[in-house]
């Protein structure tokens, strides 16, 4: 099996003005040294200043989300391609707020994903069950629907990430047991095998997302199959963010 570097992952959602860019100077110095590769994905108004913020040191800027166009008449959306222009490295794509919010689709998942490498964009692509879906026995279906869905078929393991994000452990404090961690990734693996063939799937790496806490962190990290960590409200402070990048390391 490949060795495959952990990726500490910060989505900061719709949070942080150009005062939050403090956290991210302190996310920078602390992380010099990491063992693990570490992102942080703030609004789309903060990637250039972000980018400018972290040149020339190991930690990569990304952004939430981006149309499959290239440019054209989309009023409010950003292209892979202004990401890339603004300085980002990757982009998450499919978060499940995006897929409940803005109904989103696996076929528009993959489109996106698509986009994110036309752009030389590293895709963060995310999956996930919701409560009612694990309580009806349907978490490893819903993953299977969503890995054939929206994972393109030329995916290779440079270029994509998959992030396991239950969809009711997101800001909500749960998380699954340390087993359903290890059977969710495994799962996801053994889907992106048939997908990509088995040696891209070894390669690829698979976060998991969903309350990740500095106490949590080390647990869940240490979890086979868990290649790191994409992680909300706990990025948003420098301190919890690095005690994950840590756990990381
Ligand atoms: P959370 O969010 O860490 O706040 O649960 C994770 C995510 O949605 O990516």
């Amino acid at each position: 099996m490949s060795v495959r570097m952990k990726l500490a992952a910060g989505n900061w959602k719709m949070n942080g003005v150009r005062a939050s860019l403090s956290e991210l100077r302190a996310i920078v110095a602390g992380a010099a040294g990491a063992g693990c590769e570490v992102a942080i994905c703030p609004p789309a108004t903060l990637i250039a200043v972000a980018a400018n913020a972290v040149a020339g040191t190991a930690v990569a800027i990304g952004g939430q989300d981006c149309h499959a166009a290239p440019k054209g008449a989309h009023t409010g959306d950003i292209a892979a391609e202004m990401i890339a222009d603004a300085g980002g490295k990757m982009v998450i794509v499919g978060h499940s707020e995006r897929r409940t919010d803005h109904r989103e689709t696996d076929e528009q998942v993959r489109a996106k994903a698509e986009a994110a490498w036309r752009a030389g964009l590293t895709a963060i692509l995310c999956v996930g069950e919701t409560e009612a879906e694990r309580r009806g026995g349907q978490t490893e279906a819903v993953l299977s629907r969503q890995i054939e869905g929206s994972v393109p078929v030329a995916a290779s393991a440079d270029k994509l990430v998959i992030a396991y994000e239950p969809v009711w452990a997101i800001g909500t404090g749960l998380t699954p047991s340390n087993d359903d961690i290890v059977a969710a990734h495994a799962h996801i693996r053994a889907r992106l095998a048939g997908r990509l063939g088995q040696e891209q799937a070894d390669a690829v790496r698979i976060l998991y997302g969903g309350s990740v806490k500095p106490d949590n962190a080390g647990t869940i990290m240490a979890l086979p199959g868990v290649d790191g960590a994409l992680v909300g409200g706990a990025s948003l402070k420098a301190a919890d963010f690095l005690t994950i990048v840590a756990a990381c390391g």
